[in-house]
């Protein structure tokens, strides 16, 4: 039976030791990390994103700023308030909860977002700095896989990673951190012909094209570890409905691990962000 990597377990880890590092920025140089949460719109996936970031914030000792806009905020606003946030000393991270309205151009808000305090890692300074290995801060989900896979491989150096999904927020910031751990990665996305041979080559698949049972049991090589980036609502016959990830979990009984949805990938998301904020409030305290 494949390992099923419990990303609940291991993000109240991370958020434990957030939560004892961020008490100690307080008590050696009274500094409360701070987290501004900028959500515009009522899209019914990011309030409960925001609310879950907002909520394992308070329990690791991290102040929120929640700032919650109408859905047809000006864009002028939005860059008002974000420059305001960058302006203040209490606020050490800035997540701007994506999408933005269609009138918003998303690349111009993100650019606003002081690189320091870019706790999402998505500020073209930072995805600079990834792509050539000079630090940074990095994007949470992203950096939630690989602590993920770290838990059962120790030697990355390499092994074969197929990444399905080219995304800014998962797919190449993925590529990249699995690309500096000395793996042989392949980029793979919707129109990738073969896709099923390129997958049974890997040791490591990382699946975040947001299709539903997309990676088949017989794509993935006995033994290979899948991260399942996948969270996609998806209706019921009796007329619920359920979380799907990107695998069909119930095929991959030969695979080595395997993360579970709901309680692999989303958890660490959450706990990433966490470790960013304290690593942005500790930065800007020296
Ligand atoms: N929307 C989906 N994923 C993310 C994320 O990691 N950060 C933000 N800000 N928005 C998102």
């Amino acid at each position: 039976m494949a390992t099923i990597i419990d990303g609940k377990a291991l993000a109240e880890q991370v958020t434990q030791a957030v939560a004892a590092d961020a008490a100690r920025l307080v008590a050696e140089r009274g500094v409360h990390p701070g987290l501004a949460v900028i959500l515009v719109g009522h899209d019914p996936a990011s309030e409960i994103y925001v609310g879950r970031k907002m909520r394992q914030a308070a329990r690791a000792g991290i102040v929120s700023f929640e700032h919650r806009l109408p859905a047809d905020t000006p864009q002028a606003d939005l860059l008002a308030l974000i420059a305001r946030c960058n302006a203040d000393a209490q606020v050490h991270g800035i997540l701007v909860q994506l999408p933005l309205p269609p009138h918003i151009d998303p690349a111009r808000v993100l650019d606003a977002i002081d690189p320091a305090k870019d706790v999402d890692g998505f500020h073209p300074v930072n995805v600079g700095r990834l792509s050539s290995g000079t630090g940074g801060l990095v994007p949470c989900t992203p950096l939630g896989c690989i602590k993920l896979l770290e838990t059962v491989i120790d030697d990355f150096r390499g092994l074969k990673a197929v990444v399905i999904g080219k995304s800014n927020i998962v797919g190449k910031p993925v590529a990249l951190l699995l690309l500096e751990r000395e793996c042989t990665v392949t980029v793979t996305h919707i129109l990738t012909r073969n896709l099923p041979d390129i997958v049974r080559g890997a040791d490591i698949v990382v699946a975040a094209a947001g299709s539903p049972g997309l990676v088949r049991g017989d794509w993935v090589k006995p033994g290979a570890v899948v991260i399942d980036v996948g969270i996609t609502r998806v209706a019921q016959p009796d007329g619920s409905s359920r979380i799907r990830g990107d695998c069909a979990r119930e095929e991959m009984d030969h695979a080595g691990a395997v993360t579970p949805v709901p309680g692999g990938v989303g958890p660490m998301t959450v706990a990433c962000l966490l470790a960013n904020t304290l690593r942005a409030a500790r930065a800007t305290s020296f």
